[in-house]
């Protein structure tokens, strides 16, 4: 059983090739490294390939056919949401472009099962804050707008050609499953937080006036190897027939912005103390999973708390700045 792995040289992909191989399956990544390196998957098969090319299609299958792939998890995309707010058309090609390269080609040679890496952002500011799959979509910004057309695009693609797919909702992901496999870039709060700490500098609050216990927002954190084992469950799933879904991957637990911070001063040992500043536009005060439907679908819970997301982030940033690494910033 062989399972392409788009965007698998990721932050996120690689903690997935690593899951899929532990589970038997053999594994190939094909990504462009626009943002990733090589030597995040050292020892698995790479075909260096932009997705959103005009002769992917052709070369995606060409990949396909020769490694006999009976599946594909594809979760190359470009994420900014800034960027996808100054860069509109760019964004719509590369991430809803790229996954029409990778339907292409599978529909051309027969392979029917894809699990496709959403997000929480096609829920945009929701009332009340609690979340479940049935919650209407809908997208503040273009980077999220692109993941419910990418949604739409594989439940189109199951109706014209029978295609297998789980569409996973990814809420906020941290930590890293080991420390080379750390979140390189500087776009969520923890590597924002530990940025600047490393730095020397006060980390930021973006409002403490929430109608929240602390008055801080809340976010649903998932430590990146426990979603990486949500693909594996989510291929698990589509062995069966007419098993296509979506899924929000959550813990279905909230906690505060302050609640984090303090959870990386007592990881980091750091003493600074936060600054508050104004509300940040398009930051609901509440965003979490009930992660309800993959307990109970996929029997898929995440197994390690804040403390081990923290503490695993925490050494992987050293880990990439003792490596010599510079960590990837907002573009936009
Ligand atoms: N990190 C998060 O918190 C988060 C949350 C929700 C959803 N997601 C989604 O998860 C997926 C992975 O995110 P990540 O955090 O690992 O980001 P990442 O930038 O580390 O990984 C994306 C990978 O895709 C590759 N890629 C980008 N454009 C490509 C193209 N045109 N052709 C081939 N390869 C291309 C990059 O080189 C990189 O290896 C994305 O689809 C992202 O939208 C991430």
């Amino acid at each position: 059983m062989t399972i392409i792995v788009t965007g698998g040289a990721g932050y996120i992909g690689a903690h997935v090739v690593q899951a899929l191989a532990e589970s038997g399956r053999d594994v190939v990544v094909v990504d462009d490294l626009s943002t990733s390196s090589a030597a995040r998957v050292d020892g698995f098969p790479l075909h260096r390939l932009d997705l959103a090319a005009p002769s992917a299609p052709d070369e995606l299958a060409q990949v396909l056919t020769s490694h006999g792939a009976t599946g594909i998890v594809h979760l190359a995309a470009k994420k900014q949401v800034g960027e996808s707010v100054a860069r509109p058309e760019w964004y719509f090609r590369q991430n809803v472009g790229g996954l029409g390269t990778v339907l292409e080609a599978a529909r051309a040679v027969g392979c029917d099962r894809l699990v496709f890496s959403s997000s929480a952002a096609v829920y945009g500011e929701p009332a009340g804050g609690v979340v479940t799959e049935e919650t209407p979509a809908a997208p503040i910004n273009p980077y999220g707008q692109t993941k419910v057309v990418g949604e739409w695009m594989v439940r189109a693609a199951e109706r014209a050609w029978g295609l297998r797919q789980v569409a996973l909702r990814y809420f906020n992901v941290a930590g890293a499953g080991r420390p080379d496999l750390g979140d390189p870039a500087v776009l969520n709060l923890m590597t924002l937080v530990l940025d600047r700490l490393e730095r020397g500098e006060a980390p930021v609050i973006f409002g403490d006036d929430y109608p929240t216990p602390d008055g801080t927002c809340v976010r649903d954190y998932v430590h990146v190897a426990d979603l990486a084992e949500a693909h594996v469950a989510a291929l698990d799933h589509l062995e069966r027939p007419d098993r296509s879904d979506t899924f929000d991957v959550g813990s279905g637990r909230g906690v505060s912005v302050a609640e984090m911070l303090t959870a990386i001063a007592a990881a980091s040992g750091s003493t600074i103390a936060p600054r508050v500043v104004d509300r940040r536009p398009g930051d609901p005060a509440v965003l979490v999973a009930t992660a309800e439907r993959i307990r109970t679908e996929l029997g898929w819970a995440p197994r390690r708390g804040l403390d081990e997301i923290v503490a695993s982030a925490w050494e992987a940033w050293r880990a990439q700045r003792a490596a010599g690494l510079d960590p990837i910033r907002p573009t936009a």
